[in-house]
């Protein structure tokens, strides 16, 4: 009964879109919403990632993969993302809101030297993207008549000061305020509203030995004493979607090794160590 509600096959069978799903956290959970039953759209701006992503996460589930190249800062895009997406599949039941990027360090990241360019830029495509695709999504989940599910990515930046930026933590901080609006306002149509707020976690296998060590450096002063890594999002993600969590809307679920529990480092802050100093 309980692995039932977690299955996402239906009938009818749910379709997901999930933005920055062509590489990283975005394809983990792509790859486990499929394999939960869901249909899948990825969007994200470099089509020959799609393509490759959407080839892997159709090895895992069997089924064709939508790609939609989009660009998430433009709510016209968005738009057209929803609309692609159910001209192809008839419907829409889950939109997760996982495209991101890190603060940007081109023109500096500290109070005296950002430039507007960068804290626009990443605030756009941290936050704005999150409120074109929940608008968008909502707007068709009330077509369609009661229900939907919102999932966001926000961060742990979110949750704590972050000495060698602040753009990407206030977008992610806002991340996490929007989706308990859209709970609160989305209720009365069964619509739900959730994010996940991930700490460290490596975006794919390491490549080599010397990534290996930097990364067993870096988690050393986690509480797990380890990085995550990308998979592990993906049952989170698919709890999340699936009507094993009906009665969960408007929260924040952290998953990272318990780093802002406190690891070594006092504050849970995992400092960046270079292989060399191991
Ligand atoms: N990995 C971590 O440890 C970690 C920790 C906390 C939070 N997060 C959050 O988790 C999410 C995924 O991160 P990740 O680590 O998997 O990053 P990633 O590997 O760099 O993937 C980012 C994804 O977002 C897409 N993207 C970026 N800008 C976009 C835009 N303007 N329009 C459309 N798509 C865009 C990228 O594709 P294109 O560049 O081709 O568009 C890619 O698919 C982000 O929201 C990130 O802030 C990650």
């Amino acid at each position: 009964m309980v692995l039932e509600r977690l299955r996402l096959d239906g009938p009818p069978r749910k379709v997901a879109i999930i933005t920055g799903g062509s590489r990283g956290l975005g394809k983990a959970m792509a790859i486990s919403l499929a394999e939960a039953g869901a249909e899948i759209c990825i969007a994200s701006r470099t089509v020959a990632q799609l393509e490759s992503a959407a080839a892997e996460i159709k090895s895992h589930s069997g089924r064709d993969v939508l790609t939609v190249p989009t660009d998430v800062q433009q709510s016209a895009q968005m738009d057209a993302l929803i609309e692609r997406t159910v001209a192809h599949f008839g419907r829409l039941d889950i939109m997760v809101n996982n495209a991101g990027i890190g603060d940007r360090r081109g023109a500096g990241s500290t109070i005296y030297d950002l430039e507007d360019a960068d804290w626009n830029d990443t605030i756009s495509v941290n936050l704005y993207s999150t409120f074109y695709g929940a608008r968008a999504a909502a707007r068709q989940f009330r077509k369609q008549g009661p229900g939907g599910v919102i999932l966001n990515v926000a961060s742990g930046t979110a949750l704590r000061g972050n000495p060698t930026g602040f753009a990407y933590g206030a977008a992610k901080a806002g991340v996490i305020a929007l989706t308990k609006s859209l709970a609160a306002m989305l209720a009365g149509e069964e619509i739900r509203a959730n994010s996940i707020v991930p700490g460290f976690l490596a975006q794919a296998p390491a490549r080599n030995a010397e990534e290996v060590e930097m990364r067993a450096q870096r988690g050393r002063f986690n509480t797990a004493r380890r990085l995550g890594e990308a998979w592990e999002m993906g049952p989170l993600a698919v709890y999340l979607c699936s009507d094993a969590s009906s009665y969960v809307t408007g929260e924040s679920f952290v998953i990272d090794g318990g780093g802002l529990a406190g690891g070594v480092a006092p504050t849970g802050f995992t400092p960046v160590v270079e292989a060399s100093n191991a």
